[in-house]
């Protein structure tokens, strides 16, 4: 056992050192993915008339570059070599066809998997095939790769709450309970806990204590949503790790993606994430974004709360170049041509995609813009959002700092702060109210934390029509819609 202890500790320096260094994704990923567009309806034709549309609206060229294939891309059965295989009738001329093809336009492609037995599909997962599987997309020439969190049953049993499970994780499922009780990572569980038929006998029998990553105890207001790991926990993040290990084996560059959604109570543990994947999504219970504002603000509070305002501060901190905190895809334009279902005002766009800018948060739309009606509804509508060059400079800022809550300016209205590579903000006012701000809200340096020695050079608003006149003490947002984002860029100047 201090061997496997031994190769444990080497395997996670060098996954520590390989993350940090590999030049991928130094500022948060951009793309398309297929999951809301198309859901399980997928195909090669499609994607192609997708790609197509990117780089005819001009999306491509303002950094949407990922053309992500989500959940069932793949053949349900493996090869007679036991390898992935895209599935033979809906994509007859291969995944690696598809991507010589994105290359050849500009773009990159990304692919869709789970750690687990399963894809949430139901497809194939990676358990048990990971450096054949990682190998198999290295040489198709894939460059992204998302990683679900379907049954990773161990995942699921001492974390989420039934309500959100909907009971839909088997309990006895064969290969997952081979995994908990025969696979070995050299773990220590001992002291964490651990219960019921599923407690698993993982012995650990070093003397140096937990691994760094782990937390001895969690804070109260941790809660049962984010408390203690359990072996369970503990094995899912190792199943994410070994992934991200595979990938490095090939010698690909592949952006890698993870949704562990448990943020741990110790912020060490994003460290452990960083190590190996570019983008993990870890605040938020397991809930789909939903092209509604309820579900926006679900999520926005999730990053500022959970599982408690200092952790979820040392999760923000813990991104920069090569490493982001994913808030799922941007609902913007989801509902395109479905004017008869609900959906978002552009005013609820705006304050989506200008918070996700400042939160430093990966921008993968999942919007279906092929063909005449939807590119004209495109560029009439959210095209304006998506496609603002000044919020994505934000975003694509390269300090890499993620923007945080400053101020509850009222009880409707948050402050956002983004420092920028220029010695500059971005500060983002947020109206969460029903109604339009009744008069004009003054924000104050001091609010803003303009830092000592600076004084302001110039402010600008970053969507049209709003501006933004300012004073030695500070801004005035003099009107804002409901649920509306202000977003404005601060030049900064040191006092002599
Ligand atoms: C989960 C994920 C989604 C999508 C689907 C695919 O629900 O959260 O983003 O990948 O699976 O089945």
């Amino acid at each position: 056992m201090a061997s496997t202890l031994s190769i444990f500790t080497h395997a996670l320096l060098l996954v520590a050192a390989l993350g940090r260094e590999d030049g991928l994704a130094r500022t948060p990923p951009m793309g398309f993915s297929t999951w809301y567009a198309f859901g399980a309806n997928l195909n090669e034709t499609r994607v192609i008339q997708m790609a197509d549309a990117i780089v005819g609206t001009g999306l491509r060229d303002v950094g949407y570059r990922y053309v992500n294939l989500d959940d069932a891309w793949l053949s349900p059965s493996r090869d007679r070599q036991g390898n992935i295989q895209g599935d033979l009738t809906r994509f007859p001329s291969g995944m690696k066809w598809l991507a010589d093809e994105m290359h050849s336009r500009g773009l990159l492609l990304g692919l869709y998997g789970c750690p687990g037995v399963r894809t949430c599909e139901g497809y194939p997962g990676q358990f048990e095939h990971e450096f054949q599987d990682a190998a198999t997309i290295a040489a198709w020439g894939v460059d992204f790769w998302k990683a679900d969190n379907c049954w990773q049953k161990w995942a699921v049993v001492d974390t989420y709450t039934p309500e959100l499970s909907n009971g839909s994780y088997p309990s006895t499922e064969p290969a997952v309970r081979q995994f908990l009780h025969e696979r070995e990572f050299g773990l220590n569980v001992r002291g964490l806990s651990v219960s019921g038929e599923d407690a698993a006998p993982i012995e650990w029998e070093g003397a140096s204590g937990l691994p760094p990553f782990l937390p001895d105890t969690c804070p109260p207001e941790g809660g049962r949503q984010m408390g203690n790991p359990t072996g369970h926990q503990i094995q899912q993040w190792e199943a994410y790790r070994l992934f991200g290990e595979a990938l490095q084996a090939t010698g690909r560059n592949i952006t890698y993606s993870i949704c562990p959604y448990i943020a741990g109570c110790d912020a060490s543990v994003f460290g452990y994430y960083k190590s190996y994947s570019h983008m993990s999504m870890n605040q938020c219970p397991q809930v789909d974004n939903t092209d509604t504002w309820e579900s926006f603000i679900f999520h926005l509070d999730a990053n500022n709360y959970v599982p408690s305002r200092a952790v979820a501060l040392a999760r923000a901190a813990a991104a920069g170049p090569g490493y982001w905190n994913d808030l799922d895809m941007l609902m913007i334009g989801y509902k395109l041509l479905k004017a008869w279902e609900p959906r978002q005002t552009l005013a609820e766009y705006r304050s989506q995609y200008s918070l996700f800018a400042v939160l430093a948060a990966p921008l993968i739309f999942s919007a279906d813009i092929r063909g005449t009606e939807a590119f004209n509804a495109w560029t009439n509508d959210t095209a304006s959002v998506l496609m603002n060059k000044a919020v994505i400079a934000v975003s694509q800022d390269p300090l890499g700092q993620q923007g945080v809550l400053v101020a509850n300016l009222t009880a409707d209205v948050e402050l956002y702060r983004r420092a920028l590579a220029d010695g500059g903000l971005a500060l983002a006012v947020l109206n969460r109210a029903a109604a339009p701000l009744g008069t004009p809200l003054n924000v104050s340096w001091a609010q803003a934390g303009v830092p000592a020695g600076w004084a302001v050079a110039g402010v600008s608003a970053l969507w049209p029509g709003t501006a933004m006149p300012y004073t030695e003490e500070g801004f005035v947002v003099e009107a804002l819609d409901t649920h509306d984002t202000a977003l404005v860029r601060v030049a900064l100047t040191r006092v002599p």
